[in-house]
């Protein structure tokens, strides 16, 4: 496995391969959830690359860039384990100079959801993930669906300015009691992280009213509301219920697929997750 430290070098890399390129980008840390993007790379490419940086510039001041949980070792033992065939480690000056001043921004899908809570987080995503799509040239890049509006912001800036690379959507892996796997999962104390279940259970009782035939955005979105609410460590940050592609809020029928999306407080620690709800015809 080579690591590989800077731009330059990565750009050599790249140059002297050849075969088809999968490319998993994540900010380490790594659980079952980053290693089942990796593992259906590995499946599916002939050559597999994982990005792992911390990027500054999706963190807002007062977020958690400094407490961002960093374990390097195990994260290049559990790749190496996986036989990735490169990873990219890049320094902070090799991808923010001191005098850099370029950024991409999607504008219409960033605005919503994390957006609101978040500004200027996906300004710093589409920008470090073009940089990384532009340094490494993948044929295939895989996203977890975990990170939903991320997903659908990656897509469109890959359509829109054209990269050659296919977005693969990797299904979101869950601890046993539902909670998603998250890096943020490491700052829960044990009573917090018990309760943290509280978050799926709700997604998943919005799920089984809509199954049962309840369209009414408002009535599923207050039963979120309600389960959530019961839990006092647990603070709702929003919950939305939203278009599927166009992340418009529905306001009454649900009549397309949606996202039903949450951000909630568990203490100090900020956890988001979602669920679709399908309409079969
Ligand atoms: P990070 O949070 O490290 O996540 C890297 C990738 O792993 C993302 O595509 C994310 O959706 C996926 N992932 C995280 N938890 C998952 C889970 N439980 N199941 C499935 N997939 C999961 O997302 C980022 O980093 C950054 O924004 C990045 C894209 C690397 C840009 O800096």
């Amino acid at each position: 496995m080579e690591l590989i430290r800077n731009v330059r070098e990565c750009q050599l890399w790249r140059r002297g391969v050849s075969g088809s390129v999968g490319f998993v980008p994540t900010m380490g840390a790594l659980h079952d959830g980053h290693l089942s993007l990796v593992r259906a790379s590995i499946l599916a490419c002939d050559l597999t690359v994982v990005s792992i940086y911390v990027n500054p510039a999706q963190f807002g001041p007062g977020e958690d860039l400094g407490a961002y949980p960093r374990t390097l070792e195990m994260d290049l033992q559990a790749l190496r384990d996986l036989q990735v065939s490169a990873v990219f480690l890049p320094a902070d000056g090799e991808m923010y100079p001191p005098d850099y001043s370029t950024f991409v921004m999607e504008e219409q899908l960033s605005a919503r959801l994390e957006g609101q809570s978040r500004p200027g987080h996906f300004r710093g995503v589409t920008t470090i993930v073009s940089k990384l799509f532009n340094i490494i040239r993948p044929d295939y890049a895989y996203f977890g669906r975990k990170d939903a509006q991320q997903l659908r912001v990656i897509r469109k800036m890959t359509r829109d300015l054209n990269y050659n690379i296919d977005i693969v959507a990797c299904p979101t892996v869950r601890e046993p009691d539902g909670l998603a796997m998250s890096s943020r999962n490491q700052y829960l104390t044990e009573n917090e992280r018990r309760r943290a279940a509280v978050i799926f259970r709700a997604l998943s009782d919005g799920k089984a009213l809509f199954e049962n035939g309840e369209r009414n955005a408002h009535l599923i979105r207050n039963a979120v509301i309600a389960r959530i609410s019961a839990e006092p460590l647990a603070k709702i940050d929003y919950i939305s219920i939203a278009d599927d592609a166009s992340l418009i809020e529905f306001e009454g029928e649900i009549t397309a697929d949606a996202l039903v999306s949450v951000a909630v407080f568990l203490g100090r620690t900020r956890l988001i997750d979602n669920i679709t709800l399908r309409l079969k015809n």
